[in-house]
């Protein structure tokens, strides 16, 4: 049983798009997987909640092309004391976590409870320079885990042939970051996938499904990207 949070600073970073992807390509190579939609957006919003259907981004997407596994609404700061006995009945449980900066106690209980954080980053400086607070976030809650969080970048929306892959790559790993070998490129097939069908395999998603699950057996119990 592993339990990923797939987070970031900011809003508008792939959260989302990264954790349904990820847990569909988990959910093909034959893993029981757990979706939680971590987010409440603007679900719960006090302006005009009647304009809101009550589910988060995760969930509204479900609604409309229903997910070939099981889906869960938590959108709360207790996810650390529910999910350990939710999640033992699952391969693999994946959390789509709101941004840290907006929703800092449901983002950090995520954080501890998970034993993997995916941080899905564009290679532009603005989000390579945000994962120095991601990581301070990180370091702060180590504290309350048992063991150390284990924690990789997944680069996304990278364009083809671009610089901006390369730069990111090299001031990633240059501040000590794990950056993973997948990398998902800037596609219509993935910002048009919200409220979508989704097919994971032959992706980037596939390999960096595999490449998540590969680092915590290779690293069990050992650290940080
Ligand atoms: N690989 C990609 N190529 C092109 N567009 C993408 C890609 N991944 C995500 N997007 C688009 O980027 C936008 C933000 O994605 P998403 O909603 O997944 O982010 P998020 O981090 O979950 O945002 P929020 O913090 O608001 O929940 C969406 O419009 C999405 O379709
Ligand atoms: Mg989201």
């Amino acid at each position: 049983m592993t339990i990923w949070t797939v987070t970031n600073l900011k809003p508008g970073t792939a959260k989302t798009t990264s954790a349904v992807w990820l847990a569909h390509a988990l959910h093909e190579m034959g893993r029981k997987v757990l979706l939680v939609d971590a987010d409440p957006g603007g679900a719960r919003s006090k302006l005009a909640p009647e304009a809101f259907d009550g589910l988060g981004s995760t969930g509204r997407w479900n609604a409309r092309a229903a997910f070939p596994f099981d889906l869960i609404d938590n959108a709360s700061s207790s996810l650390h004391k529910v999910l350990p006995a939710v999640s033992a009945a699952y391969d693999v449980t994946v959390i789509d976590s709101p941004p840290i900066e907006d929703h800092q106690g449901i983002a950090v209980s995520a954080l501890r409870v998970a034993d993997t954080a995916v941080f899905p980053v564009a290679p532009t400086t603005a989000e390579v320079d945000r994962m120095a607070p991601v990581m301070a976030v990180v370091a702060d809650i180590e504290p309350l885990r048992a063991t150390e969080l284990t924690t990789c970048v997944l680069l996304n929306r990278c364009v083809a042939n671009a610089a901006s892959t390369g730069d990111a790559i090299h001031a990633l790993t240059g501040a000590g970051h794990r950056v993973l070998a997948a990398r998902i490129p800037r596609l219509e097939l993935y910002a048009q996938s919200h409220g979508a069908p989704v097919t994971a395999a032959g992706t980037a998603y596939a390999d960096a499904a595999a490449e998540v699950l590969a680092l915590r057996g290779a690293a069990a119990g050992e650290g940080r990207a």
